[in-house]
């Protein structure tokens, strides 16, 4: 039993960029039961650009998850960048979840945008002034709204999905400084709270893909800038959790922001 997943993050779509994806993502049904999008699908989360996000993404005939990423946010208008993507078909998380049926078994995706706040060693924690204390909070709310979600779901294999990395690995060839801005150790911990096959996340657009949570999960960066293709394909199942090199999906855009 093995279930298909594409995924990639940080599109970051305007007009220039509608239809460089679109020739790849025809041919998802062939290599993929799902696409899951890691946030920051626009550069400035306004309305206008989710409308080129549902152009591209949307009217796919395999179904298509998102989280939302920090650009999304940027023009305060997540509500209207929300109904935009739903109305394309496109499911959105924010600390819930979905389980699809595919042909592999009843896969669940739990997914939240995440925040920062660093890892292990070298991290903010819960002291001092409230604006300290509210960033922490921040990220501690966000992550346990994924390990909630992730616990609930009834499902045959575990997917999680964030914007913010939940492990310094993938992190690696980001400046050290910007680490704390990056992800957090408390997503990881989410993560490990239930039995999840694999953890996708995008934001660092200068990382690496491949990490591990320190309970052993798979965990891969699906940024547009480091995978620099279309989409990567993941399986999970009973036998094998594999990477697929896939001959498709080079999008040809190996843009950068972050
Ligand atoms: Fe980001
Ligand atoms: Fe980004």
């Amino acid at each position: 039993m093995v279930i298909r997943i594409a995924a990639v993050g940080d599109v970051h779509l305007d007009e220039d960029v509608v239809g460089r994806f679109r020739p790849a993502l025809e041919e998802l049904p062939e290599c993929a039961d799902v696409l899951l999008l890691a946030g920051d699908l626009t550069r400035h989360g306004t309305e206008a650009e989710a409308r080129c996000v549902a152009e591209e993404f949307g009217g796919l005939t395999v179904p298509v998850v998102t989280v939302l990423g920090n650009h999304d946010h940027q023009c305060d208008q997540v509500p209207q960048v929300t109904k935009v993507l739903e109305d394309a078909g496109i499911t959105v998380l924010e600390g819930n979840g979905v389980v699809l049926d595919c042909a592999g078994g009843r896969l669940g995706i739990a997914g939240v945008k995440g925040f920062g706040g660093g890892f292990a060693g070298r991290c903010a924690s819960d002291f001092g002034e409230p604006e300290m204390k509210a960033f922490v909070r921040t990220t501690t709310e966000s992550a346990d709204r994924l390990g909630a979600a992730l616990r609930s779901l009834d499902c045959d294999m575990l997917v999680a999905l964030t914007h913010y990395a939940p492990v310094p690995d993938t992190l690696v060839g980001e400046p050290l400084e910007i680490y704390p801005f990056l992800g957090s150790y408390q997503l990881g911990q989410a993560i490990d709270s239930a039995p999840t096959a694999l953890a996708v996340h995008g934001h660092a657009h200068a990382g690496t893909e491949r990490g591990t949570t320190p309970g052993g999960v798979r965990v891969r960066n699906v940024a547009h800038p480091v995978i620099k293709q279309a989409y990567s394909v993941f399986h999970v199942g009973d036998q094998l959790d594999t990477d697929q090199v896939s001959p498709i999906g080079q999008s040809g855009s190996q843009r950068s922001w972050s």
